[in-house]
């Protein structure tokens, strides 16, 4: 589905007066009444460019794919509600839905699930790229690297039919180079997949079986990981999606645009949330489990210290993706049986914040991550493997965005602009000369 088809540019227009010239900018309206102005004539017409730092302003696509509305708390994949699909739907479908704008019949579905499970092996040679990295290297880094390495193993032009099956290698390797990079960094054998299980259940398995010890894979389990890699599918524009489409615009490959998306993802302000959420909430266990005083300190900005998990960029309101997880929380630590002091302390954490003046006027709720990592955790994940989890869902997102953009009959390379500050023009002394 185009983005085109689903915006309709109305008659009205802001006129823009510039030292003596003047446009009239249309106003560009989205389905769900989203106001944009359009201000592609701008800078031809008036000389002017817009200045937005951290882009809150800019509305960098038209796009069909996921729709928000962070006041209300709203998230959509092509219109479907993020709940409907978190308690109906599979990680795999709803990739498909991403990428192709609709649900895939049962035929497609079955079509889909077979190709996926035919492509996860990697290349023999793979061996050899993990085993040049040292033993504690972080996964998400590997995962960045392995991504753009695939590139040399796969180098058909992107054609309509090659893209669909570089699509399908994307998604079926993912996980395995995400189980391998973990393999990696406990000095075990790597699993090889297995074509009987499902998507994350074979996920499971590579992660936590060895050759002297099969993993038996918990349904629940399996199905936790399925839900949390549908919540983290796709986000709309954020910072990783972004950097995927703007790499992409350069006609950088597929592989080269995800991996790039893979390290946006990796900082702290991103993906790397939930990951700092696990440290927080065990420094708060650690120094006897006082909610209170993190919070202070959370509030005092001199300290630096943030409450991880809580804010977020769009949503200013509940993000309805912690809201299911709060309750799929409970089901598993319960399920698992491990120790549920850490859902304990989010909660009481999360209890505290919102009824605190320095969070409710600031609209800070809890987002995506604050209950992720207590799954995660859960489940046996190891911690610096939370932002690979997180890549692993989002994956099918930066695919449908990618494609969206080069199908795009707008599609220009990204190349924004910038008021410069620096020096006005100076002349080079020789370094003798120079006071
Ligand atoms: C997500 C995040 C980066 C959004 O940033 P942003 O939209 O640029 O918002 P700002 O950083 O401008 O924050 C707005 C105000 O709330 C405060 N704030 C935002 N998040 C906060 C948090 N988690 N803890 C304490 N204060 C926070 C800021 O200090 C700022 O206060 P001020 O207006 O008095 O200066 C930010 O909320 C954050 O750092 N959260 C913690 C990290 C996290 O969970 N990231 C995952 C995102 S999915």
């Amino acid at each position: 589905m185009s983005p085109e088809n689903t915006s309709v540019a109305v008659q009205e227009a802001l006129e823009i007066k510039h030292e003596g010239r003047s446009v009239r900018l249309p106003v560009v309206r989205g389905t769900e009444k989203e106001t944009a102005l359009d201000i592609g004539q701008l800078r031809s017409a008036t000389g002017l460019i817009t200045l937005d730092p951290g882009y809150a302003n800019t509305g960098s696509c038209k796009s069909a794919i996921t729709f928000i509305d962070g006041e209300k708390g709203i998230l959509r994949y092509r219109g479907y509600p993020i709940e409907e699909l978190a308690e109906k739907s599979s990680y795999l479908e709803v990739a498909w839905l991403l990428i192709h704008g609709e649900l895939p019949t049962a035929a497609q579905s079955r079509e889909f699930t077979a190709q996926v499970t035919r492509h996860t092996m990697l290349h023999e040679n793979f061996r050899r790229f993990f085993s040049t990295l040292p033993k504690d290297a972080h996964p998400m880094p590997v995962c960045a690297a392995a991504i753009g390495t695939l590139a040399t193993f796969y180098q058909e032009p992107e054609s309509k039919e090659h893209i669909q099956e570089t699509i399908v290698r994307l998604i079926a390797k993912m996980p395995t180079l995400a189980a391998y990079s973990y393999k990696h960094s406990l000095g075990q054998p790597f699993v090889y997949p297995r074509n009987d299980l499902g998507y994350t259940s074979n996920f499971l398995h590579m992660m936590f079986s060895n050759p002297c010890e099969e993993y038996e894979v918990d349904p629940v389990v399996a199905k936790a990981v399925d839900l949390l890699m549908i919540l983290h599918a796709d986000h709309e524009q954020n910072c990783s999606t972004s950097t995927v489409r703007l790499v992409g615009s350069s006609m950088a490959n597929l592989f080269a645009s995800i991996s790039a998306g893979i390290s946006a993802l990796w900082g702290p302000l991103h993906g790397g949330a939930n990951q700092k959420v696990i440290e927080m909430l065990e420094q708060i266990d650690a120094e006897g489990g006082d909610v209170n005083r993190f919070v202070a300190r959370a509030k005092d900005q001199k300290s630096g210290a943030r409450l991880m998990g809580f804010g977020h960029r769009v949503y200013k309101n509940y993000d309805p993706r912690a809201a299911i997880l709060k309750r799929a929380c409970n089901d598993v630590t319960r399920r698992v049986g491990g120790s549920s002091r850490l859902l304990e302390i989010a909660m009481r954490l999360e209890e505290v914040a919102l009824k605190d003046e320095y969070f409710v006027s600031r609209k800070l709720y809890p987002n995506v991550d604050f209950y992720s990592g207590v799954i995660y955790k859960a489940i046996g994940i190891p911690v610096n493997m939370f932002t690979v989890m997180f890549a692993m869902g989002r994956l099918s997102g930066w695919i449908a965005q990618w494609l969206e953009m080069r199908d795009d009959p707008t599609f220009r390379i990204g190349r924004p602009r910038q008021v410069y500050t620096g020096p006005a023009l100076r002349h080079y002394a020789p370094a003798a000369a120079r006071g």
